[in-house]
């Protein structure tokens, strides 16, 4: 039996419990908590869903789950069967009351450790119209009247633009306190975004440097190769700006632009960040065109095979006005970032899948070396690699080793795998147990998902008044469409490409060099 974490007995329940993110996210996560011994010693996970299943049947699919989608792969008979221990299951039709009180009664019947008050976290991987009648029923079953000790998780998405998020907030908070709700933003968890404010905050060198005076322009790339695959029902309704921009990118953004905070105490965390997003200049409704590119994809190839476009995949429209491609500029108005443009891009179906922040700083402010003695001369920057790629690469200039001067840029180079040697943990995995601990720092406050609602909603707006006339506008495999290039070449600028798509690297100035990408 691993070791356990000295937290409070705990039954995590999961609605929508048989359903996919269960099987292959929550599920492999809790088990490699258990594994590494930072679960509660008494704990249940409860399964709650429509679909009739035993107990029995339950664990083995979540066991497929775990087996296929785990960091640490097939798992071992007796650390499975230990843990599928604790793995329960209850159907119920999540709008009756009656569910509820079968629920009271399980929760009674199965604590994890009896005669002791336990904690209860309920997980809402559910169709959004489900949250507030889950949290209705929650509440008038008695579930959450706990401040201490009841918790809900809420997925996205939460809400479908600025009104339906403040109407679920409103729903939300009028059954629950604030402290009790963690809506989660699965980049929040990731070990890279995490570390951005490890970078800024726990070193003297860079934070002095990190604003308008040094720095040129802030680039986030966010690209997946894959389509939409089987998800068109959500997709199609939502498309790339609410699925990626209003959560997953804006809170990257705010990791790299927030003031540095007082503490890391929760509040005071998503304060500094929500102050990022109440800065960000509002796109004028006449302005959309010239600050926002939308884009969908055509048949095209992905690894040397034919793929095809949007338009064609199971569950699409064959006329569908849905983005697969979102480019933005964005300009945060402070003191430390006025006029600096962030550059926002993330799409399906882009030629590789990278992750990736880039910060480019000014030029020097006087070349004394003579141009004959200059290789290359980029300026300095700063390439943050979220994933696949987990590093941080700065670019500078360094004289080339012999008689004459010559002069050219290189990179230093910090790798996760290389400085650490350990596996990172799923972004589930960090989440989970912040949820089990109750800290809420990497979960979105009410007040930071409609700010971030705010940002994204003239676009939304816009782009909703007008249905776009040339898609799909980039084929797949490709990088996006060329007016996310012209947005960039408007300010003379270009995107940052990203190595693995034909970007800078190391032999990009000393040819036949195989070194750091760029
Ligand atoms: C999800 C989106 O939130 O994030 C998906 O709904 C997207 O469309 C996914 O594919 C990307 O997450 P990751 O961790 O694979 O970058």
């Amino acid at each position: 039996m691993p070791p356990h974490s000295d937290l409070p007995p705990t039954v995590l329940v999961i609605f929508g419990g048989a359903g996919d993110l269960t099987r292959r996210k929550l599920v492999p996560a809790l088990f490699n908590l258990f594994l590494d011994g930072r679960l509660p010693g008494p704990f249940t996970v409860l399964g709650v869903d429509r679909t009739a299943l035993a107990d029995n049947a339950f664990r083995g699919q979540l066991r497929e789950g775990v087996e296929q989608f785990s960091r640490r792969g097939k798992p071992a008979d007796a650390d499975w069967n230990n843990f599928a221990g604790h793995l329960g299951y209850l159907q119920a039709d999540l709008t009756a009351a009656k569910s509820y009180a079968d629920l009271a009664e399980r929760l009674r019947a199965s604590a994890p450790q009896p005669g002791a008050p336990a904690d209860h976290v309920f997980y809402l991987a559910v169709a959004p119209a489900l949250i507030a009648v889950v949290a209705d029923h929650l509440r008038q079953a008695g579930l959450v009247q706990d401040r201490a000790r009841a918790r809900l998780v809420v997925e996205k998405p939460f809400g479908h633009d600025l009104r339906s998020a403040q109407s679920l907030n409103a729903d939300l908070l009028a059954r629950l306190d604030e402290s009790q709700i963690y809506r989660i933003d699965h980049y929040l968890g990731k070990e890279t975004v995490q570390n951005i404010l490890a970078f800024r905050f726990a070193n003297s060198l860079f934070e002095p440097i990190w604003n308008r005076r040094y720095i040129d322009q802030v680039q986030i790339t966010v690209a997946e190769a894959v389509g939409v695959g089987h998800r068109a029902g959500y997709y199609e309704k939502a498309g790339a700006l609410r699925d990626m921009i209003q959560n997953h990118l804006l809170q990257v953004l705010c990791c790299i632009a927030m003031e540095p905070p007082v503490s890391f105490a929760a509040d005071e965390v998503r304060s500094k960040k929500t102050d990022v997003l109440r800065a960000i200049r509002p796109i004028p409704s006449d302005q959309v065109a010239a600050c926002a590119v939308r884009g969908q994809y055509g048949p095209g190839q992905e690894d040397g095979q034919a793929v095809p476009g949007y338009r064609q995949e199971p569950g699409v429209r064959p006329d569908s006005p849905t983005e697969t491609y979102v480019a933005l500029k964005l300009l945060v108005d402070n003191w430390r970032w006025q006029d600096v443009p962030f550059y926002l891009r993330t799409g399906k179906r882009l030629a590789t899948r990278v992750s990736q922040v880039s910060i480019q700083f000014f030029p020097v402010p006087h070349r004394s070396f003579p141009p004959e003695a200059v290789r290359a001369w980029p300026s300095n920057r700063l390439l943050i690699g979220i994933q696949p790629r987990e590093e941080i690469l700065l670019r500078f200039q360094a004289k080339e080793p012999g008689p004459d001067l010559c002069l050219g840029p290189v990179y230093m180079h910090f790798s996760y795998e290389e400085s650490f040697r350990k596996p990172t943990p799923e972004a589930y995995e960090t989440l989970l147990l912040d949820v089990l601990r109750g800290d809420a720092t990497l979960f979105m406050r009410a007040d930071q998902v409609e700010a971030a609602w705010s940002v994204v909603e003239p676009v939304l707006e816009g782009w909703a008044r007008q249905a776009p006339a040339d898609f799909p506008n980039y084929a797949a495999g490709s990088w996006g469409p060329q007016a996310a290039d012209e947005l960039l070449a408007r300010d003379r600028r270009r995107w940052q490409m990203p190595a693995a798509a034909g970007g800078e690297t190391a032999s990009t100035y000393y040819p036949g060099k195989k070194e750091h990408h760029g």
